[in-house]
């Protein structure tokens, strides 16, 4: 077993007592401990600040090693040989530059009807297909805000790629999220339990944006509403680093005014931009043609697009 997969009792600093604590409170695992900071700890749990460092400054030697230096050479290898998440759509997958990398966040921004649920779709089935395939033989949890998931749509694009329906629907774990603490909470705790013990690669939300604009409305409460979005990205990014998983997020669109005339652009402000990785946008051209253009990304070249149409069979080369 992994180091990091090892049981809280064995860490340094933990009794019994305290690791049935902690997993009284669903904290699952020595990785799982690492991903929290010290303040959510201490919330967590009661004991004191000292106790926390402590325990917390054990689990993440084990989890990201005590030395924490590497030479930029070694990154590079291990950038190289990543595993890449296809869409299956060529086009796509070539703006992509091979399809999702690990351990980042893609947003997909777009108005009503570009394809962000449909493509969220597709990613779901894809990840259960095996490497040679474009896939990485995982499973899917589906984060669904707004109530987009689609369970024919599921066993549609499973059919195309040879797949069983059932067993592709039964490889996505969809949690129903009713506001901004709940998708904390599950994202903390469930979505973590899922990517531990059911093999779960790919973590799709659904859309990000819609829980936050609901709940905290008017611009006395953009600040409040701002901070609780960073923290539910700081903590995507922690589960994608730490678990070498793929996020994908929806995002909605806003009309910005620009002189004369309304660009639509990302709804979420600075903080989702800076949160996410890579962030895609979505727009119709015409006839049924959708395009995909790259707004932002430290790897993809910028202002590149890709066309694709949604079909039955989910989305397709044009
Ligand atoms: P919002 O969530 O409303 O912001 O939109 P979205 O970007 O998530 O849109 P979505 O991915 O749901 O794409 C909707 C498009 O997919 C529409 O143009 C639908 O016509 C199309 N679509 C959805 N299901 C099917 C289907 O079963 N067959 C076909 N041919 N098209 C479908
Ligand atoms: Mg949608």
């Amino acid at each position: 077993m992994p180091q990091e997969n090892m049981d809280l009792e064995d860490l340094e600093g933990i009794g019994p007592k305290t690791a049935q604590l902690l997993k009284s409170k669903g904290v699952l695992s020595v990785r799982h401990l690492a991903l929290f900071n010290p303040e959510e700890l201490i919330e967590l749990t009661d004991m004191t600040p000292d106790r926390v460092e402590k325990i917390l400054r054990s689990a993440r030697d084990i989890v990201f090693g005590s030395n924490r230096v590497s030479r930029a050479t070694d990154l590079a290898k291990n950038f190289e040989g990543i595993t890449r998440l296809k869409t299956n759509v060529r086009a796509i997958d070539e703006l992509l530059q091979g399809g999702l990398e690990p351990k980042a966040i893609y947003e997909f921004a777009g108005e009503f009807g570009t394809g962000k649920t449909q493509l969220c779709h597709q990613l779901s089935v894809t990840v259960q297909l095996g490497q040679d395939k474009g896939g990485v033989g995982g499973a899917a949890v589906y984060l669904d805000t707004e109530e987009a998931f689609s369970p024919n749509r599921i066993i549609n694009i499973a059919q195309r790629f040879d797949l069983d329906p059932n067993e592709a629907l039964d490889n996505i774990y969809v949690i129903k999220v009713v506001n901004a603490a709940d998708l904390e909470d599950r994202i903390k705790f469930d979505v973590v339990k899922l990517v531990e013990q059911a093999n779960v690669k790919l973590i799709v939300v659904d859309s990000i944006i819609a829980l936050y604009r609901a709940e905290f409305k008017g611009r006395e409460r953009l600040a409040e509403r701002q901070q609780r979005l960073n923290y539910i990205l700081d903590w995507l990014m922690r589960i994608a680093k730490v678990y070498n998983v793929y996020v994908v997020l929806t995002n909605q669109v806003l009309d910005v005014p620009m002189g004369y005339i309304e660009v639509k652009r990302p709804a979420g402000g600075n903080v989702l931009a800076h949160a996410v990785t890579h962030r895609l946008f979505l727009r119709k051209s015409k006839e049924d043609i959708k395009v995909m253009e790259v707004l932002d990304s430290p790897r993809l070249p910028f202002k590149a697009s890709a066309m694709f149409r949604i079909t039955d069979k989910g989305v397709e080369d044009v």
